[in-house]
């Protein structure tokens, strides 16, 4: 249902033409209203069970622009909380992470259990009197938390859709991801945290679907050869296709015919490795999933990107409207051997870190899109999405008869076109699950 109080922003986005309005990216209002009809009520991903491994841990997030503190109570249980003290609202926990029962507020000493509870004040008797309601003054807890496969995610929104719903075909295809190995995946200790002066949509475009700025953009790394390339060069960028899972996420998938044509795709360091687990993978997730496709990059709607290859995922968190902040993560299998575990997260750095090869290339691209979109004159300018508005493959079963969702060649614009129709549907009040899979 439409709020009232929102503005129309249908009209911002022509997915039929492939064409958006710049404002998106300037206009202080339309970011407002992001936080309020995207971020309080999408699914947003907070990080993974195993940065929680024992009873109390915790660490810090962000919803949003509110920060959240996420807990392993006593019980085993994962919780959400609002990091803002009832009192004053400062912040209760300034840490990363740690292992705590108590969050003791550093203002006045409001003191608050990992489960919420408000457990103590200072001078309850003497200056309140007794009179404060404890029960009603509890840290805010998330409407509802939940995990993929411990991938953990969290909505404000009470009214959300289950998270299976939420994610749809995308949590299928994320199996490739995080469930290609017995025990699934874990994160590597440490989170990467930068600030870049972007809007926030301009990453979760360039991961959901930009195939096409890889040979221009990062071309200059390639050619230095200061990183590995992968043996199968020729053609590169043209075979694949984009996948369209439906609720705004989609990625991006180099095709292999067969089991040499993943190792001819592979990143020489990982060749190894890639050998070791072909077969349990294949095993676990059949010949669509376990062989044929290989995920390059993709966005999980709104803030939530993937790259299966350097074994990274992120989120961009909005920062105002022309800041964002990402947070960065290595991901391996669970029971990837130590010296793998080692080539991915230096290639990670390398390449994806703050100071990666990569990440300064697209990174300049965002910011200069950004600062385009600001002046009056510029911001007229429709932004062009078009890339193969007519060419979408028309039956997906005929690529594979197990392939799901909406999908076309590798170098076409089908996922960016999605990610705004969903934004839209979003803004103007829609529920995150209205768009289903094929729309
Ligand atoms: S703001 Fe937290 S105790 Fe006062
Ligand atoms: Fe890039």
């Amino acid at each position: 249902m439409v709020d009232t109080n929102t503005r129309h922003f249908q009209h911002l986005v022509d997915i039929s033409k492939g064409e958006i309005n710049r404002e998106m990216f300037s206009d202080p209002d339309i970011y407002q209203q992001e936080l309020k009809q995207i971020f309080a009520r999408c699914w947003l991903f907070l990080g993974h069970v195993s940065q929680l491994p024992n009873e109390n841990d915790f660490f810090t997030a962000y919803m949003g622009e509110d920060p959240v503190i996420v807990t392993r109570h006593s019980d085993g249980q994962l919780g959400a909380f609002l990091n803002m003290c009832r009192h004053r609202g400062n912040r209760v926990c300034r840490a990363d992470s740690g292992n705590q029962r108590l969050f003791t507020c550093p203002f006045h000493g409001w003191t608050f259990a990992n489960s919420g509870h408000l457990k103590t004040v200072p001078g309850y008797k003497q200056v309140y009197h007794e009179k404060l309601d404890m029960e009603a003054h509890g840290l805010i807890p998330v409407a509802r938390i939940d995990d993929y496969k411990g991938m953990i995610f969290a909505t404000f929104d009470e009214n959300a859709p289950a998270l299976d719903e939420y994610l749809g075909d995308m949590a299928w295809y994320l199996d490739m991801a995080i469930d290609r190995r017995e025990g699934g995946i874990e994160f590597l200790p440490g989170t990467h945290k930068w600030r870049i002066k972007c809007n926030w949509k301009f990453p979760v475009d360039n991961f959901i679907g930009d195939s096409y700025h890889g040979p221009v953009s990062h071309g200059s790394a390639w050619e230095v050869g200061f990183e590995g390339m992968p043996r199968r060069k020729k053609g590169y960028g043209y075979e694949g296709f984009q996948i369209n899972a439906g609720n705004g996420h989609g990625f991006g998938v180099r095709w292999a015919e067969n089991e040499d044509q993943i190792y001819e795709m592979a990143l020489p360091e990982f060749l190894s490795y890639e050998e070791e687990r072909f077969p349990e993978t294949h095993a676990r997730l059949g010949d669509l999933r376990g062989m044929h496709l290989s995920p390059m990059h993709g966005s999980i709607f709104p803030n939530f990107s993937i790259l299966w290859q350097s074994g990274n995922m992120r989120v961009w968190h909005p920062r105002g409207v022309g800041e964002t902040e990402g947070w960065s993560w290595c991901f391996v299998d669970k029971k990837a051997t130590p010296e793998h575990r080692d080539l991915v997260r230096v290639h990670d750095l390398q390449r994806h870190g703050t100071s990666g090869t990569w990440e300064q290339d697209d990174v300049d691209n965002w910011v200069q899109s950004t600062l385009s979109s600001r002046g009056y004159v510029g911001r007229q300018v429709k932004q062009n999405l078009s890339m193969g508005v007519e060419h979408e493959i028309s039956d997906p079963k005929s690529i594979h008869p197990d392939m799901r969702g909406r999908i076309a060649g590798f170098q076409n614009e089908i996922n960016q076109r999605q990610l705004y129709a969903q934004w839209a549907r979003m803004m103007d009040g829609a529920a995150p699950n209205v768009s289903g899979a094929n729309v």
